[in-house]
């Protein structure tokens, strides 16, 4: 019988790159919490209509790349294509916004979209989601923008560029959107097919589409800019002013409209230029009408969410950091040593040491070469002779250097 594998776009994570997985969590969670943020899971199965009314009904994600199925009760469920709709749900399911200051919420975990898979392109693949619900100020722009930038930078990523654009508001984008359809019909025969769909439906998104002939039409294109408000306008630049204040560096492009449909105002990607097509690291913006829409009350929202696999990529092809062993590899050099080494062993781990052992007695030599494999710091070797005064020789395993500890003292390791 053929061998079962994972379903394409579906990937497992080993244990030679989970440590790399960790260590981007680990960063995420310090970044997130250094930044006064609360975790929230929601589950990874919501309602379809949720994201069919948040993300869009004309978006290329809920048109075509949704994982939908009817559930045994005939209810049509979803596999989060992404966390926003779920987060916002939840704050206004559990009126989490009711807290008298800002709302401000994380998230980890597997998204899934059915799109074609490529390197760093997956099926299921994992979001660090950070919002902040209930500041409308441009500050709370800012605030989300340099809290991926330090994240990416602690992590330690070469090459990133910040993108940014300002998609306007309810009151001013309808005229833009209005000349911008006036401008494409004009050019309808030019574009790809997709597009001459999205001109009815979505014109916007053709600012972004990837097609040759599209970039080319979209050359001379109307701009956000030139039909902002001026709320839009001053929202913008005050945003622009204090991520200048604090010197980080961005370019703006006014065609950046990202595929999900309620963003307002600002917007942005953080994009590598080592990743090829999917060059994406991060995006975002701001969404204050999506809790409304969802039939909350009128609480406006920032967020970003990046995409780990991706970040993973990047660290990949960096030098190889250190990797930690355990404190400990205990060797038992007779079979008498196994009873006395296992409950070292448990006595050790109860103290919060790293302790790595095989449960089975062999030569010095042997279990040495096992302790280097381990990666171990030091090797705690019991035989014959340390029975005897109840005691286990342990060597630093890089100066080589050598002492008797107490078996029975857990502390003195
Ligand atoms: P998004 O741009 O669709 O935004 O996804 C954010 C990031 O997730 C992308 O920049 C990329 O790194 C990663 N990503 C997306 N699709 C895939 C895939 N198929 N395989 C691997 N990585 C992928 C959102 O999801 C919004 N919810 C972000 C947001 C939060 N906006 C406001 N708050």
């Amino acid at each position: 019988m053929p061998a079962l594998s994972a379903i394409r776009g579906f990937k497992d994570i080993l244990p030679g790159e989970a440590s790399l997985w960790r260590l981007v969590e680990e960063k995420a969670r310090d970044v997130v919490g250094r930044f006064d943020f609360v975790e929230l899971r929601p589950p990874v199965i919501e309602r379809t209509e949720l994201f069919r009314r948040s993300i869009g009904q004309s978006t290329d994600i809920v048109e075509k790349e949704m994982y939908t199925l009817e559930d045994r009760g005939g209810d049509l469920i979803t596999l989060r294509p992404e966390a926003t709709a779920g987060m916002v749900r939840a704050l206004i399911e559990h009126n989490l916004h009711e807290g008298g200051r800002a709302t401000r919420l994380f998230c980890l975990g597997p998204m899934f979209r059915y799109e074609r898979p490529q390197k760093g392109r997956l099926r299921q693949f994992h979001q660090l989601d950070v919002e902040i619900f209930s500041d409308p100020g441009p500050l709370a722009d800012a605030e989300i923008i340099v809290l991926l930038y330090t994240f990416l930078s602690e992590l330690g990523l070469p090459d990133l560029s910040i993108v940014m654009n300002s998609l306007g508001c309810p009151s001013c984008r309808p005229s833009f959107r209005e000349s911008l359809v006036a401008f494409l019909s004009a050019r309808r025969d030019r574009l790809c097919p997709d597009c001459q769909r999205r001109l009815a439906q979505n014109p916007l998104r053709i600012l972004d589409c990837k097609s040759e002939s599209c970039q080319e039409e979209v050359k001379g294109a109307p701009t956000f800019s030139a039909f902002w408000c001026c709320a839009c306008q001053d929202h913008f630049q005050a945003v622009r002013s204090a991520l200048g204040e604090l010197g980080l560096p961005f370019r703006l492009d006014d065609k950046l409209v990202r595929g999900l449909d309620y963003y307002t105002r600002t917007t942005f990607e953080v994009r590598s230029g080592d990743l090829g097509a999917q060059s994406a690291v991060a995006g975002g913006g701001r969404y204050d009408g999506l809790c409304r829409e969802l039939g909350g009350p009128d609480i406006p929202g920032i967020g970003f969410a990046a995409g780990l696999e991706r970040l993973i990529i990047l660290l990949s092809g960096q030098p190889p950091r250190p990797k930690g062993g355990p404190d400990y590899y205990v060797a038992i050099l007779c079979p008498e040593a196994l009873g006395p080494a296992f409950g070292l062993v448990q006595r050790l781990r109860l103290r919060g040491l790293s302790v790595a052992a095989d449960w089975e007695p062999g030569g010095l030599k042997s279990r040495l070469k096992r302790a280097d494999k381990a990666m171990a710091a030091k090797a705690v070797m019991i035989g014959p002779d340390e029975l005897a005064a109840g005691q286990a020789t342990v060597r630093d395993l890089s100066s080589k250097e050598q002492t008797r500890l107490p078996l029975d003292d857990p502390a003195a390791y």
